[in-house]
């Protein structure tokens, strides 16, 4: 089938399906131009919510999809391909949340979406990247436990000169692996640049940055801000929608090789395809932890 014929038979499918395709701002670009939104993990998990589709396939990793299925319980949730991992996500077990549950009883926990549900389950509030601060803001304790990126709550922690998050020794690979070395290289050689990093980063790389953002949030950044240049600190697949919603501005990256999620480069049209006609790979939980995670999910969603 030529691509033409495959975006057209998807289309029909989505029709008959009633189903909505949603797509992370790291997917390849030809899932992004099919995509019925294309967004930041906030975003996504709000759109999930509120979709009155019958279907939803989400192009993204397991945690994303997972987090659909929290929200939208009833609904058919879709993954295109199944072997699509967080590696942040993986890092951490239940076992290590009771651990630290035992340790600080009074600490609310709340937990970064790039996590499993069975991790969600056993937390008090979720976050993203693109409201960590606010989410830790509304809470009246001053010691926070946050889950699983140790980058996320040391951000969030600058914010904060009375309260003390406690965090978990987790990262993202792809975005720990940036060095402020690579940075400062790349400066050096677009002096007229505005570097925006992921929160994800490591603080040495965040300390180099003019402004801190979630994917979404780097979209609108550089919309709105009157620069005409930007270094990129996130994954390398946020170039595509950078570039073509900002046509007129210079975008570069300061680690294209290294900063490249697998998980996210998986999904093609023709897994799009299989996934609207076979209704394939269907994400289920088991219902009690929907009911826990659920909490967790909700309490952010309606900040
Ligand atoms: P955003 O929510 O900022 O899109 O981040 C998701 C993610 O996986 C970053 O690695
Ligand atoms: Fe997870 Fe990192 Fe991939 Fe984001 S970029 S999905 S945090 S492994």
């Amino acid at each position: 089938m030529t691509k033409k014929k495959i975006i057209e038979k998807i289309l029909e499918l989505k029709k008959k399906r009633k189903a909505i395709i949603l797509a992370h701002n790291y997917q390849p670009p030809e899932i992004q131009d099919i995509a019925d939104l294309r967004g930041d993990s906030l975003e996504l998990s709000l759109k999930a919510s509120k979709t009155d589709a019958e279907v939803i396939v989400f192009c993204g990793v397991f945690f994303m999809a997972e987090t659909a299925k929290i929200v939208s319980p009833n609904k058919k949730v879709i993954l295109p391909v199944i072997d699509v991992p967080c590696e942040m996500a993986d890092m951490i077990t239940p076992e290590d949340v009771i651990t630290l549950k035992n340790k600080y009883p009074n600490a609310p926990i709340v937990t970064y979406v790039n996590s499993k549900a069975e991790i969600k389950a056993l937390s008090d509030l979720c976050c993203t990247s693109a409201n960590a601060v606010k989410v830790v803001g509304t809470l009246k304790e001053k010691t926070i436990i946050m889950l699983p990126d140790m980058n996320l709550a040391r951000y969030t922690q600058r914010f904060y000169t009375d309260k003390k998050i406690i965090y978990f020794d987790g990262f993202c690979p792809f975005h720990h692996i940036l060095l402020p070395e690579e940075v400062i290289k790349t400066k050096e050689k677009y002096p007229s640049a505005v570097f925006i990093a992921h929160p994800e980063c490591r603080p040495e790389v965040i300390d180099l940055a003019e402004y801190v953002a979630s994917t979404s949030g780097m979209i609108k950044l550089a919309k709105q801000l009157p620069y005409k240049e930007f270094i990129i600190g996130t994954e390398v697949g946020l170039l595509y929608p950078l570039k073509k919603e900002n046509p007129d501005k210079i975008f570069y990256h300061p680690s294209p090789e290294k900063m490249v999620c697998p998980s996210m480069k998986k999904i093609s049209l023709e897994h799009v395809f299989n996934a609207l006609e076979n209704l394939e790979f269907e994400i289920n939980l088991p219902e009690e932890t929907i009911k826990k995670a659920y909490n967790a999910v909700k309490k952010m969603l309606i900040l």
